[in-house]
């Protein structure tokens, strides 16, 4: 594997090779890479997860972190994206992780260069590690994915994370529904009301409503959206007693999951933050160790 910017890209061989070797990392302990490599965090968007928990795996791997500061860089004075990877291939960086806002930076960057990208989230796009540790946190608890029912609930047409899971659950044999405000479906046919799906799903994963990619105001108040489309006590309540609740993060308190349900004893919001490390790891390490 040379790049990682999709969940299209992997085969289903390609993830479980991934999540395998995240699984040997967390059991047994991170290796240091066979030589020295660097690699260079580029985020043109805010970011909490991501970003730190690239740097930690990098850190545990052995990598050379570069620092690369986007509000200091000569982006500020015009230059392309695509000039700022040459200049950074031409400076000897194996790797990039890459946040952009653009759906699709990496199509015009990939086969014009020769230093690794990892597409750490693109505008609406795709977010692939995101659905990595997803995956990874996924199979932990259930052991496969075949005919697991998965609900993804929220701002689906403007969640990467919507559209990495749906491509790679469904690969993997999952049933994915969305719920949603219709208006919010985008591309995929979703349901609108949680009677038809809370009973029966295994996992119920929440998305931010992302305030910032709305052009609109809200049709919905916070307590209003809660109250139709979040997972309020009173629903959570009726989950299987073995379904658990996942989140990308960050979380809107009381907007699409109710504040005392982040850390219930069936969330696994914080467990996918820690296994988020193990799967870049995993990522850092396939892509590096193949270099020509
Ligand atoms: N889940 C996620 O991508 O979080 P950050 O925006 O904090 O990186």
């Amino acid at each position: 594997m040379e790049h990682l910017v999709s969940m299209k890209d992997l085969t289903v061989e390609e993830i479980m090779l991934i999540l395998d070797r995240a699984a040997i990392f967390k059991r047994l302990g991170f290796r240091e890479l066979p030589g020295t490599y660097t690699v260079c965090n580029l985020f043109f968007e805010p970011s909490t997860r991501t970003k730190t928990s690239f740097e930690m795996a990098e850190r545990k791997i052995g990598a050379q972190i570069i620092p690369f500061e986007t509000s200091f860089s000569s982006t500020l004075k015009g230059e392309t994206l695509y000039d700022t990877i040459r200049t950074l291939e031409a400076i000897g960086l194996d790797a990039l992780v890459i946040r952009h806002p653009s759906d699709g930076f990496y199509e015009e960057l990939i086969d014009r260069t020769n230093v690794a990208i990892i597409n750490a989230g693109d505008g609406s796009g795709q977010h692939p590690t995101q659905s990595l540790l997803d995956l990874f946190t996924i199979q932990e608890e259930f052991g496969s994915f075949e005919g697991l029912k998965v609900l993804i609930a929220g701002d689906i047409s403007h969640s990467r994370v919507a559209r990495s899971n749906a491509e790679a659950l469904q690969k993997l044999g999952a049933e994915v529904t969305f719920l949603c405000p219709p208006e919010w479906a985008g591309e995929f046919e979703s349901v609108d009301n949680w009677d038809e799906v809370i009973e029966t799903s295994d996992v119920v994963m929440l998305l931010r409503v992302q305030h910032e990619r709305h052009n609109t105001e809200m049709a919905y108040t916070k307590a209003a959206y809660h109250e139709q489309y979040g997972l309020t006590v009173e629903r959570a309540g009726r989950m299987k007693s073995e379904a658990i609740i996942m989140h990308p993060a960050p979380v809107n308190r009381d907007v699409e999951i109710a504040d005392c349900l982040i850390e219930s004893p069936q969330s696994r919001i914080f467990k996918q933050v820690e296994n988020g490390v193990y799967i870049r790891a995993a990522v850092l390490e396939l892509i590096l160790k193949g270099r020509k």
